[in-house]
């Protein structure tokens, strides 16, 4: 079946079928070989498009690779970050849903609860695509797959450990996606965070694995966890909207399961390291730097600032996070093409 995806909504990864992230992840690798053969400039498919960029919350990666995507593709954007418009604040989401539709092509929403996401899909009338949400982080998602695809070629089979709070976005996200891709995912961490995951989504996740191969398995040892794995990814412990107090409660929790040489050298020789960024791995932010200060004490694995990944994975050959980061990109362009493009 051809795959058509004009004027679709990504909110969540969840609504698209197996061909449809598959057909995402290969244009994403076919829209990046063009611009490495310098075939970008005479590409602008979307001239005479708008796009609008709503961020409640921060970010580089994602803003950045909007912005740049569009401009590659000749469509203008406009940028609202979580402070600079009415946004969520003295107008309503469906208020603002209804009137960013009648001014743009299509809307990528930054924020908290995924049913801001379905209001802005509900009432805008056009694409809209989540840039991260506490549920999910579809984008991201597409970037990576199509990482791994790049590092691992076929993907059915191989190993992904997810290691860390995996009861968030992330977690959530690297399951859904080793779904798709007919992957074995492991879920790292605290035995207890299993229980505070949504059944629904792992429901759904295991009709997938059904279907396309792969499997979902959860671990509270690292080490254990690692063996023969392809992949391993982690995120952050503490995540945006959290406040910073729950730094010190998360590393009580998370301080088994920092990535560190160990556990790279208990998976395949192989094994590439992932991480979505922003990191933790050194005192070089303010954020780790205070960590370090306020509780290096209490847990000695953060006394240097290195949270969730020690500096030595970080920086070694083994981390392929700015492959991904670049990949963003690259895949944000195949999505904005493939649901707004003529
Ligand atoms: N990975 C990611 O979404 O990064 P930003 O928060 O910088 O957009
Ligand atoms: N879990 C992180 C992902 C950042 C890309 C967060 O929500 O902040």
């Amino acid at each position: 079946m051809p795959v058509n995806l004009r004027g679709r909504s990504l909110d969540s990864l969840l609504n698209f079928t197996t061909d449809e992230v598959n057909y995402l992840i290969n244009l994403s690798l076919d829209l990046k070989k063009s611009k490495y053969q310098g075939l970008q400039p005479a590409f602008r498919p979307l001239v005479g498009k708008n796009i609008a960029i709503l961020f409640q919350k921060d970010s580089t990666r994602t803003r950045c690779s909007f912005e740049v995507a569009a401009s590659d593709l000749g469509a203008g954007v406009t940028y609202l970050g979580p402070s600079g418009s009415n946004f969520g604040k003295k107008e309503s989401i469906e208020d603002t849903a209804k009137v960013l539709g009648r001014f743009y092509d299509g809307i990528e929403f930054r924020g908290f609860a995924q049913s801001d996401v379905d209001a802005l899909v509900k009432y805008s009338g056009v694409p809209v695509w989540n840039g991260l949400t506490d549920a999910e982080h579809p984008t991201q998602i597409i970037a990576d797959y199509m990482t791994m695809k790049e590092k691992l070629g076929d993907l059915k089979g191989k190993k992904v450990v997810f290691v860390g709070d995996y009861k968030n976005n992330m977690g959530y996200s690297v399951m859904i996606g080793a779904a798709f891709t007919g992957m074995n995912v492991v879920l790292c961490g605290p035995k207890k965070y299993k229980d505070q995951m949504d059944k629904k989504v792992i429901d759904k996740c295991q009709k997938l694995f059904k279907e396309n191969g792969g499997s979902l398995e959860f671990s509270d040892d690292k080490i254990k966890a690692a063996k023969n794995a392809d992949v391993i990814y982690t995120d952050v412990w503490v995540s945006l909207g959290e406040p910073f107090e729950l730094f010190d409660q998360r590393i009580g929790e998370l301080k088994d399961f920092q990535v560190d040489m160990k556990m790279m050298k208990a998976a395949k020789e192989s094994v590439i390291f992932m991480h979505c960024l922003p990191a933790f791995h050194d005192d070089h932010t303010s954020f780790s730097k205070e960590v370090a200060q306020t509780l290096g004490k209490k847990y000695p694995i953060v006394k240097n600032g290195e949270i969730e990944v020690t500096d030595e994975v970080f920086q070694s050959l083994y981390n392929k996070a700015f492959d991904q980061a670049e990949n963003r990109m690259h895949s944000i362009k195949a999505i904005i093409l493939a649901t707004i493009g003529y």
